[in-house]
């Protein structure tokens, strides 16, 4: 029973010592390296296990990419052979097993594979072998790239074809990139880019390639070098021609204007260079040039006659052109509408005749209120109410105070004019009891008396 059970108890325990060491006996930070040409390169190695408790034996050989192997040193603990050829070049670092190029150079790039035995110092005398491969590239930092453009000067929107090169003077392995307005460029129906990305060829060239272009070059050792940038300058247009104008009224391509005003058009294309522009007119049989640049000045008096006009764009480096045409109509707009284009506030006018009109009508309502019925003798009889109902206790007192009172009213107003003011005055002086006060004054005197109740009592 016990005979059976030790050795699977030691296999158990060589099996977990293996599992749980072997991955932390030696451990290389980075299995990749980035060298730069000419400085040194230190291929790291951390040993996790006690050195002085172990033996060590290995190797480190080097693979070229083309295939060819060396092996560039030999060690133990205590002892390391370095390749003869490369004694000045490696340095072997102990105890650990790092290993140190002094110069790098184009020919240190490859595969450097580490092979160690390490056999440990205990009863068990267990020998595990660790093997590693580390990368290694070598390059040149990059140059501030060079940026080219054939042709040179600008070019005429599909007619030509535009290649850029970018190029450095130093650099391995560089990777290149276009940008236009900073914006980064990808391949598409019209952009070519060589193997590399160092050309882009631009076939053919259109007016959205205008703009300021510039190479970015850059490799696993240097960060993007930025060149400086070149601007495309492209032909092309005209395009989108339109005929504007502020003032008159438009309908599609129909202009209407006042007769006598003075309109001006503007026509406008989108070209480069600028166009040069011609206005044609086409009112009679024949079409006949007006006038060159973009304005037009228009002062026509024909009533109702359509006039026929054409701005001619013409792009002298593209050989393009293009026109639009449009009616002019001579129509009176309506006052309103010709002083709003006049000037700039199109209330006060219309607001001023208003004002007016209205001041007018209203002296002349006065005056014919003035002449038809006497102001004065509307007022009068007005007061004469109120004042009477005043006096009304004085009434019921006795009558001697009332024909004293009824004596100042004979003195104010004025008979004579009455009958005439009489009739249209009822309607307007609201008063039942008033048209017995305006019979006559005299009348009122001599009622009063006898009537009393009436009109001054209730
Ligand atoms: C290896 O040893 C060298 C020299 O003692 C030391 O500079 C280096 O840092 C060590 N490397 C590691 C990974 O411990
Ligand atoms: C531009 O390139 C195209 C091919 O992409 C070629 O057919 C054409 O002739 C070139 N035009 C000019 C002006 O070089
Ligand atoms: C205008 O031209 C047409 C032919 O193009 C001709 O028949 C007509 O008589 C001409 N009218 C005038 C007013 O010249
Ligand atoms: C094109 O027109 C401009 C004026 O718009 C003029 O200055 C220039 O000389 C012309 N170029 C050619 C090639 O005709």
């Amino acid at each position: 029973m016990e005979a059976t059970g030790r050795p699977a108890l030691y296999v158990c325990s060589v099996l977990f010592i293996l599992t749980e060491i072997n991955s932390e006996l030696i451990h290389i930070p980075s299995l990749v390296h980035h060298g730069v040409e000419g400085e040194p390169l230190l291929l790291s190695v951390e040993t996790r296990f006690p050195l002085d408790k172990a033996e060590i034996q290995g190797t480190w050989s080097h693979t070229k990419p083309s295939g060819t192997r060396t092996t560039l040193v030999t060690f133990t603990k205590e002892t390391a052979i370095t390749d003869m050829m490369r004694r000045n070049h490696l340095h072997f670092r102990e105890p650990n097993v790092s290993l140190r190029i002094q110069k790098l150079t184009h020919d240190d790039e490859g595969d450097y594979d580490l092979s160690l035995n390490i056999k440990f110092l205990n009863k068990t005398g267990l020998v595990i072998k660790e093997e590693r491969t580390v990368h290694v590239t070598v390059d040149v930092p990059v140059s501030t790239p060079v940026i080219k453009k054939s042709p040179s000067n600008a070019v005429v929107e599909d007619k030509a074809n535009v290649t850029w090169t970018c190029s450095v003077e130093r650099g391995t392995r560089v990777v290149f990139q276009w940008l236009r307005d900073n914006v980064a460029l990808a391949h598409s129906d019209r952009y070519h880019f060589s193997k590399d990305n160092s050309t882009l060829l631009i076939s053919p060239v259109r007016k959205e390639d205008k703009g300021n272009y510039h190479c970015v070059a850059s490799n696993p050792v240097s960060q993007g070098q930025h060149s400086r940038t070149v601007e495309l300058n492209v032909y092309y247009g005209p395009y989108n021609l339109e005929v504007n104008s502020v003032q008159g009224l438009r309908t599609g391509e129909v202009f209407t204007i006042n007769p006598g005003e003075l309109v001006y058009f503007e026509c406008q294309a989108d070209s480069n260079p600028p166009n040069s522009y011609v206005w044609i007119s086409k009112s009679r049989n024949t079409t006949e040039v007006i006038t060159e640049g973009p304005r037009l000045e228009v002062r026509s008096y024909r009533l109702a006659q359509a006039e026929e006009y054409l701005c001619r764009a013409f792009n002298n480096v593209t050989q393009k052109q293009d026109e639009a045409q449009f009616t002019l109509v001579v129509a009176s707009l309506g006052t309103g509408k010709e002083k709003h284009t006049q000037d700039g506030s199109p209330v006060s006018p219309l607001a001023a005749i208003i004002v007016c009109s209205l001041f007018v009508i209203g002296c002349m309502l006065l005056f014919f209120i003035q002449r038809t019925c006497h102001p004065k003798r509307v007022l009068m009889s007005i007061y004469n109410r109120p004042f009477s109902e005043q006096k009304r206790p004085h009434r019921s007192a006795g009558h001697e105070d009332a024909t004293e009172d009824f004596g100042i009213y004979e003195f104010v107003s004025i008979p004579g004019k009455m009958e005439s003011a009489q009739p249209s005055c009822r309607s307007l002086a609201r008063l039942e009891s008033l048209q017995d006060m305006h019979t006559t004054i005299y009348d009122v005197i001599r009622h009063v008396p006898e009537t009393p109740s009436h009109s001054l009592l209730m």
